[in-house]
């Protein structure tokens, strides 16, 4: 081994200087050259013609505790304090909602980015880490991003193709600023609107949920033209499993209602109901898959060996590594040691801890010294994460390249968007053909919270967790759609509190009112009532007084309360969280493009009826049954139905 090196550098040497090259100048004397035996070794792990098994079996053997401690540690990009990244070996850094660079651009997270991996690439080892975001409806943290129809608008559209199409933008996007791992997506089937994430979920259906589910894993992860790796960006199915199912009031978090709680069903509802996406996304390639904050029969899923281990490992056959959600951890038991135990043991690869890591890092050493955590389970887990490394190519290509850049917010980005907003949209309600608008129309009134509002039409996961209300990044408002779509000769007034003084005793021919919920995430978006604001009715009262025809769009996370507003209206559309582009809003009002979005949500009369279900679809008519069923969703042409009026 050893001549056959030193004769490759003879020849390299001889090669160089025949070209005229300065670098012979700075090789060393061949004899004083020493290769010691475990450089040679290290081309194995280094060695990109190895098989990828060969390579994590070489690495794995030459690390130490506490460099397979380290990339098991996943931490906040805020929280990682310089030189940390070296000294603890870290395997994964994160940005959370909102965790931006302060320069909110991409060149500027590259540049963060790469400052965390050459961190990473300073060990010894020098395995690189791996970023990980939050890219639920686009890269929705990156200023200017193109933000796409939330995952309840995409159950709408119910097109595999199209979701095909978004997942490998917002990868792009991703890989503009440095990132190649999305969690996303949500794959949970929704059992209760009244949940805060509903928006983020395809759909209450099962088969929805696995095919839609399944393209958006398979297709983040398509390698990117022109790159040799096996894996182009890496998807997270997420939360397994159950977290759209569990019990209102069940929650034990902050002062969360449904969001973390208890799922209380029997294991073959779990099978039936909740599994099939899962088993999809694996069949796919899935390499990484999120554990929920929430319980299955009081157990938190941190906890559930049976279920992470011997169902998702085992039984489905999954590779890659489970991570844990924020902080989760945690929550096992109030014996912080216990709780790390726990999870290890259970199967939790990727540890998601995103402020107090050397607490993490101290409890895991201490855990295998004493035997509570077993090597084989510490070697396996880091195997785990080591395989998708080197599947993303990370070790060839620590960073991606810098060409992504010019793809966000492209021309091809933006029309893909426009055309999810247009299969998104459904028709709820279209009395005497008040719909297609005309273009020409002689006067349009236009009011609402959700007119002249990217904030709200984004929703939560854009900016920051929570999302932002008012004009906060680029894109197309609603109102501004309008303006662009219709003629030169008609009037548009535009009053966002509806008052329209000028309008005094005029009618105007058409009135637009937008209205729904403000932007919200997680628990914090948990709702009984799913009732519109007091504001949002009085807007569409005000707007009967003004206009012959009173067309109203729903802005919203999902179905709410429509009794207070139905009577004042001749045309309802629901537009969930579309995005940042209003003109694939209008491309459908006025005609351009037909409307074929769906309810991929049971749509209740009011909240009394809640929960409705799976098991509703198809049943249960009349004041009893929802307002509109599951699968719901006009066509041009079609008439709209009889709305009984129910107490
Ligand atoms: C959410 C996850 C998310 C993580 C990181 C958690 O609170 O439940 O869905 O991936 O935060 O932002
Ligand atoms: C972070 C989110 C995270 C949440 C968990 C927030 O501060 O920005 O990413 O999901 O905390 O509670």
């Amino acid at each position: 081994m050893k001549t056959k090196i030193v004769g490759l550098l003879i020849a390299l040497a001889m090669f160089l200087s025949a070209c005229g090259s300065a670098v012979p100048t700075t090789i060393a004397p061949i004899e004083t050259f020493v290769v010691p035996t475990a450089t040679a070794d290290a081309d194995v792990y280094k060695d990109e013609s190895q098989t990828v098994d060969a390579r994590v079996d070489d690495l794995l053997a030459r690390m130490t505790l506490e460099e397979k401690i380290g990339q098991m540690t996943q931490v906040e990009k805020d929280s990682i304090k310089p030189g940390d990244i070296t000294k603890y070996f870290i395997g994964s850094i994160l940005s959370g909602g909102g965790g931006s660079p302060s320069e909110n651009t991409p060149a500027a997270w590259y540049e963060m980015v790469n400052g965390f991996q050459d961190e990473a690439l300073a060990t010894p080892l020098g395995i690189p880490l791996i970023y990980g975001v939050d890219a639920v409806h686009g890269h929705g943290n990156l200023l200017d991003a193109t933000i796409f129809p939330h995952n309840i608008g995409l159950g709408a559209a119910n097109d595999p193709e199209l979701v095909c199409h978004i997942a490998k933008a917002t990868a792009e996007e991703m890989l503009a600023t440095g990132i190649p791992w999305n969690f996303s997506p949500v794959v949970a089937v929704i059992q209760d609107v009244r949940w805060g994430r509903t928006y983020e979920g395809f759909s209450e259906n099962t088969d929805i949920v696995t095919s839609l589910g399944e393209s958006y894993v398979r297709c983040t992860q398509t390698p990117q033209e022109g790159v040799e790796a096996p894996l182009g960006a890496l998807a997270t199915p997420k939360h397994f499993i159950g977290d759209g199912a569990t019990a209102w009031g069940s929650s034990r978090a902050n002062d969360y209602k449904i969001d973390q709680g208890d799922m209380q069903v029997d294991e073959a509802t779990l099978r039936e109901l909740l599994l099939p996406p899962y088993q999809a996304a694996v069949d796919a390639g899935a390499m990484s898959i999120m554990a929920s904050f929430s319980s299955w029969n009081g157990t938190k899923m941190h906890a559930q060996k049976g279920l992470l281990t011997d169902l998702l490992k085992g039984e489905l056959g999954f590779k890659g590594f489970i991570v844990s959600d924020w902080q989760a951890i945690d929550q096992i038991d109030p014996d912080y040691y216990k709780s790390v135990v726990t999870a290890i043991n259970a199967g939790v690869d990727m540890n998601m801890v995103p402020y107090d890591y050397v607490k993490f890092i101290d409890t895991m050493k201490q855990a295998v010294a004493a035997g509570d955590i077993p090597q084989e389970r510490l070697d396996d887990a880091v195997r785990r994460i080591l395989l998708v490394k080197f599947e993303l190519g990370l070790f060839e290509h620590p960073m991606p390249d810098v060409k992504y850049q010019e793809t966000v917010r492209s021309e091809e980005h933006l029309a893909l968007a426009r055309e999810a907003v247009s299969k998104s949209l459904v028709l709820l309600t279209n009395q005497n053909e008040t719909l297609p608008l005309d273009k020409n129309v002689g006067t349009i009134l236009l009011s609402g919270s959700g007119a002249d509002n990217i904030g709200m039409q984004t929703g939560g996961w854009t900016l920051q967790w929570q999302g932002v209300n008012g004009n906060n990044t680029e894109g197309t408002s609603i109102h501004e759609a309008i303006q662009q779509a219709v003629g030169a000769n008609t009037k548009l007034i535009y009053d966002a509190e509806g008052l329209f003084k000028d309008q005094e005793g005029i009618r105007a021919d058409i009135g637009i009112v937008v209205i729904g919920e403000e932007p919200y995430a997680e628990g914090v978006g948990d709702s009984d009532k799913l009732l519109l604001s007091f504001k949002d009715v009085d807007s569409v009262s005000k707007m009967r007084e003004h206009a012959n025809k009173v067309v109203v769009i729903v802005v919203s996370g999902r179905p709410v309360n429509l009794s207070g507003i139905l009577p004042n209206t001749d045309a309802i559309v629901a537009a969930w969280c579309f995005g940042t582009e209003g003109a694939g809003v209008t491309d459908v009002l006025f005609g351009d493009k037909p409307f074929t979005g769906k309810l991929p949500y049971t749509w209740p009369r009011s909240a009394n009826q809640l929960p409705l279900n799976s098991n509703n679809i198809g049943d249960r008519t009349g004041c009893e049954g929802p307002l509109f069923p599951f699968g719901y969703g006009l066509t041009y042409g079609e008439p709209s139905p009889e709305i009984l009026e129910c107490k």
